[in-house]
């Protein structure tokens, strides 16, 4: 199987270069700098080519890992008498196969390789990717393409897990939850913390030092690491100090508060079956607010 690459940036020499150290033979890179895809190619001991079908004609499998917003008309330059049998992939997290357009017509099959891993460098990152997850994402013209990016992608030792394409965007949006939007819970903890007197360094200690132990406690977990690693009021169905919490706060940071607070409540009660949360639940719902 043979696997080009157009794009040749961060995510294309990596992946191109994990596969060529697995043994698996890298038709080459095209870019849109051809000094680009000549660094790409002497790092990973390949070609580069200077016209994109060139590298489609002696590639069984393509990856266009270029700016999401470049994929569709890349894809489009693409001759169609040359996609027959191919397998053309993309690495975007928020698109799905849906982007190319019309591709089953052509006879070639479509995946979204989705690394969930952030990779910030050409040459370095690559290292990092064994045993990361990666989604798939499909649209095979025959179940053998799928299979086949499958066992390429298990034989690069990552954790592969298949998702549906109209779930994509929920899925992206997901994976920003659990990166970009805890950053965003932090900031509010930190605003509370200066606030009652912390100078901003102090509140940055202390807060990296509650949520990695948080973490960390949830890597460690044995069974449902978000219910184990779970302390807290809502935790103890102490509703008395949930509902002075409430009251110290004010506006966003106090509805924030509230509705993170709800969605622990399944698993403060997944953690121990026998808690009486009906309190927490009245306290929890919004109903009193809306009601003021
Ligand atoms: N980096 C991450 O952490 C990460 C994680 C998950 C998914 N992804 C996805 O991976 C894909 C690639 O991202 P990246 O981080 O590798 O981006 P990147 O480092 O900016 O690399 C993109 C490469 O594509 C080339 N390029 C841009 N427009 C082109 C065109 N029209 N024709 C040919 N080549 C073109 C660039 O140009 P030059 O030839 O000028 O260098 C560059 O080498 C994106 O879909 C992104 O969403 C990235």
């Amino acid at each position: 199987m043979r696997i080009g690459f157009v794009g040749a940036g961060k995510v294309g020499t990596s992946l191109a270069k994990l596969l060529t150290e697995r043994g698996k033979t890298v038709s080459g890179f095209y870019s849109r700098s051809p000094i680009s895809a000549a660094e790409a190619a002497q790092f990973t001991n390949t070609t580069h080519f200077e016209d994109i079908n060139q590298l489609l004609d002696a590639s069984d499998v393509l990856f266009l890992t270029v700016p999401d917003g470049q994929i569709a008309t890349v894809y489009r330059t693409l001759n169609p008498n040359l996609l027959v049998d191919k397998i053309i992939c993309h690495c975007s997290g928020a698109l799905s196969t849906a982007v190319f357009e019309g591709i089953e017509k052509h006879g070639a099959s479509a995946f979204s390789v989705h690394p969930f891993v952030a990779i910030n460098s050409r040459f370095e990152s690559y290292q990092q990717l064994p045993h990361s997850i990666f989604t798939l994402e499909s649209k095979p013209i025959r179940e053998e393409h799928r299979t086949s990016m499958l066992s390429l992608l298990h034989d690069l030792d990552l954790h592969v897990e298949e998702i549906f394409g109209e779930s994509k965007v929920a899925y992206h949006g997901a994976a920003v939850m659990a990166s970009n939007l805890v950053l965003g819970l932090l900031s509010c903890a930190r605003e509370e913390l200066v606030a009652a007197g912390f100078s901003e360094a102090g509140a940055n200690e202390a807060i990296l030092s509650l949520a990695s132990g948080n973490l960390q406690n949830a890597c460690k977990a044995a069974g449902d690491p978000l219910v184990e690693a779970l302390t807290g009021p809502v935790q103890r169905g102490d509703a008395t100090t949930v509902a002075a919490h409430l009251k110290a706060f004010r506006g966003e940071h106090r509805e924030i508060y509230r509705l993170l607070s709800e969605q622990l409540l399944p698993l403060a009660k997944k953690k121990n079956e026998l808690l009486d949360d009906t309190e927490l639940v009245a306290l929890l719902s919004g109903e009193e607010e809306n009601n003021k």
